[in-house]
This record gives structure tokens, C-alpha cells and sequence, in this order.
């Protein structure tokens, strides 16, 4: 079975600002590596090669980044819109370019979900649809999706008020569809797919199924997710293929080190002094600097970030480009965004954010 997939990455990442002033949240690292380029390696995988990118906010990071796809043996179309068009105003936006069934990904999702098995479960029970489910505690932030015992879905409530929540299995935010979906959403507007389309598919009675699985799943739309994201891959409760311990192209440069204290992942260049801590759970992004008797805990830095003499950094994330001062405190919950200086001596409350946005936000 051919199959496409379009990746819904147009979301503005309004909840991991200010990281996401200067980089669209598909771009966002995950152990040094954009976020898309690793659902780019799962899809791959997956044997799909044809991929649809519909983007809207800072489309040229990603453009850019992955150009038409034939680096990475793939063909990539982008679909940019000028005001967003909602979930599945985005899939009706690129229909002259779906041939067949194909898939749909929540750009922000980190899981371990296999597409293939995906796939066979769609092809054994037919219908219009297949969407991944996973269970959690607090359903109540996600789309709600009640099955019966057959696993056809009945009831799609997105984002239902807390206590009032129908099931623990939540939309994972993979889907397998039919093209004859296309023709539940109208065009020329925006449209959400969990509040429109399947609501109005499920009441027509099309038939949709639910594929839920125990994968490892994620939505990195907050900072605590994103740093949740790195300890698990770290730990291996998220399979990356990435070994517990001291990890990356700066293991040579780090295993000696007295005080790294793994898991931790780092770019082959940073410099960290002798006297520094570091670890557990901390990434060290290309062209990082940590000074004498600093310690960084718990936080991921992005590219380029120097970190003074006698600075604490503790379970912050660090965009790139920033200076932290000599002695600076940089509190547990901290979201720093590019290029922002910390003057040293500085103490940063819990949950910090700081860096503006630009006057004008770029392609
Ligand atoms: N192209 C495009 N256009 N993409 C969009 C648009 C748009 O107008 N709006 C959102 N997206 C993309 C986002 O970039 C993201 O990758 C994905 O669609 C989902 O949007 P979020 O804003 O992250 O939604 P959410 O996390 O609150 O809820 C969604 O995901 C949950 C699972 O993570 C819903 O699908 C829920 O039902 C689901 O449980
Ligand atoms: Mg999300």
C-alpha cells in the first residue's frame, strides 16, 4: 500500500515562547537534532518517502533546513499558509497533492509508534479512517476519543472541561486516512479536524477506528514536556537510539571529565571546564561553553551558549546564542529565549521567561 503523509507543523508553538520567537517548534532540538527531522527518520522507516509539510509560521527555518527532501532519500512538498487554516483546513489545502490513503502528524509528537503496524491495522479493518490513541491520566488537555468494543469510535470531544472527560483515551495526534475524508471538510476556510471533521464523520456514521497502543508518546507543546522529552530519551524510556550514559560526538571530549555526571548528550565542540559540573540529564548544544565551578542540571542548551564562571543553571532551557554572567542563578522551570545576555550576579526567579519577541517575525 502507498502511502503519503502530511505533517501539521503551522502551529505557532504559542506555549514554549519565548524558545519559539526564534525557532518554529518542529525546529525546536530534540538532543541536538530539529524535532522534524527525527518524525522525518520515523516516517522514513515507515517505508514512506513522500511528505507533505503544511507550515505557516516560520515556514523558511524549515524550508531551509530540509529542502526538497532528497538528502534525506525522501520528496518533500511544502504547503505554506498565509493565515493558519486549522487542522483540517490544512489536509483540504493540499488535496491536488494526495493521491491515496495517507497519513496525518501532530508535528509536536514524540513517539515511539510504529506506522507500519499502523498501517496493517487500517488495510485488516477498513473504513474511512484509523487514529492512535494512548492512554493517560489527565485526558483532559488532549482530544477525547470513545470506541466501542469493535474499536469504532463513537465520540471525538476535544479538550473536554476537567472531571468531564468520557474516556482516558486520548487522540495521539496520528491518523491513517482515507482520501474520501477530504470531502467532509469545506474549503477556503479554517477548519479544526478534531472539533469539525470528526465530529461530523462519526455522526454520519463513517466508519473510523481506534489503534490504541502502550508506545512511549509525548506532546512537546510545554517546557516541562520538553525537558520530560530529553531525561526519557536519555534514560531510554523513549527509544532513540541513544545509549544511557555519556552520549553524543563530545563523549570523547566529556568521559574523563570529573564531574559529568551522566546521562548526558553533548556536541563534539563544547568546551567545559575542569572544575565544572554537569549532569545528570543536561544537553550541551554545538559550540557551548561552560565556565569554571559552573554547574548546569537538568536544563538542555541549545547552540552557542556560555554559561560564566560560578553560574547555576538548574532544569532551564537555554535557546542559542545566550550569555549567562559569572554567577548567575538560573532557576529550576526557566525558559531563555536566543540570544538573551544574563548579567552576572543576576537571580532568576523559578519559571523565568525572558526574551522578547523581534519586531518582525522572519519567512
Ligand atoms: N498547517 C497547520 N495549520 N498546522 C497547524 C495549525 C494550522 O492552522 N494549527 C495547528 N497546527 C499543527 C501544530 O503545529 C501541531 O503540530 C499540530 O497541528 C497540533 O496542534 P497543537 O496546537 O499542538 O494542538 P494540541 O496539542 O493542543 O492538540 C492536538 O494534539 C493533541 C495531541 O498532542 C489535538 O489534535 C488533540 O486532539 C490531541 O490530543
Ligand atoms: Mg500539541
Amino acid at each position: 500500500m502507498f502511502v503519503q503523509a502530511i505533517v501539521l507543523v503551522g502551529g505557532e508553538g504559542t506555549r514554549l515562547r519565548p524558545l519559539t520567537y526564534g525557532t518554529p517548534k518542529p525546529m525546536v532540538p530534540i538532543l541536538n537534532v530539529p524535532f522534524l527531522a527525527r518524525t522525518m527518520e520515523r516516517l522514513y522507516a515507515a517505508e514512506i518517502r513522500d511528505v507533505i509539510l503544511a507550515a505557516g509560521y516560520m515556514p523558511q527555518a524549515i524550508v531551509d533546513y530540509f529542502g526538497d527532501g532528497s538528502g534525506l532519500g525522501m520528496n518533500i512538498t511544502y504547503a505554506i499558509e498565509e493565515t493558519p487554516l486549522g487542522t483540517a483546513g490544512a489536509i483540504k489545502n493540499v488535496e491536488r497533492h494526495i493521491t491515496g490513503p495517507f497519513f496525518v502528524l501532530n508535528g509536536d509528537v514524540l513517539t515511539s509508534l510504529d506506522l507500519r503496524s499502523m498501517r496493517e491495522f487500517h488495510h485488516e479493518k477498513g473504513g474511512i479512517g484509523a487514529l492512535h490513541l494512548i492512554r493517560v491520566e489527565d485526558p483532559s488537555p488532549f482530544g477525547c476519543v470513545v470506541h466501542d468494543d469493535a474499536g469504532r469510535i463513537t465520540a471525538f470531544v476535544e479538550k473536554p472541561p476537567k472531571g468531564t472527560e468520557p474516556t482516558d483515551e486520548i487522540n495521539a495526534g496520528t491518523y491513517l486516512l482515507e482520501r474520501d475524508i477530504l470531502d467532509l471538510i469545506p474549503a477556503g476556510r479554517a477548519v479544526s479536524i478534531e472539533r469539525e471533521t470528526f465530529p461530523q464523520a462519526i455522526a454520519e456514521g463513517k466508519a473510523l477506528y481506534a489503534f490504541t497502543t502502550a508506545d512511549y508518546w509525548l506532546d512537546l507543546g510545554r517546557p516541562e514536556q520538553y525537558l520530560a522529552a530529553h531525561r526519557d530519551v536519555l534514560s531510554g524510556a523513549m527509544p532513540l537510539a541513544v545509549e544511557p550514559g555519556i552520549n553524543g560526538a563530545g563523549r570523547e571530549a566529556l568521559f574523563g571529565h570529573p564531574r559529568v555526571v551522566p546521562p548526558i548528550f553533548a556536541a563534539a565542540d563544547v568546551v567545559v571546564d575542569a572544575s565544572a559540573t554537569i549532569g545528570p540529564n543536561v544537553v550541551l548544544g554545538r559550540g557551548c561553553s561552560i565556565g569554571a565551578a559552573a554547574a548546569v542540571r537538568e536544563s538542555v542548551l541549545w547552540e552557542h551558549v556560555s554559561v560564566g564562571a560560578g553560574a547555576i543553571i538548574e532544569e532551564a532551557i537555554v535557546a542559542s546564542g545566550v550569555t549567562i554572567g559569572a554567577n548567575a542563578r538560573v532557576a529550576h522551570g526557566s525558559v531563555i529565549g536566543h540570544d538573551v545576555t544574563i548579567d552576572p550576579g543576576a537571580i532568576l526567579e523559578p519559571g523565568t521567561r525572558l526574551g522578547a519577541p523581534p519586531e518582525r517575525i522572519p519567512g
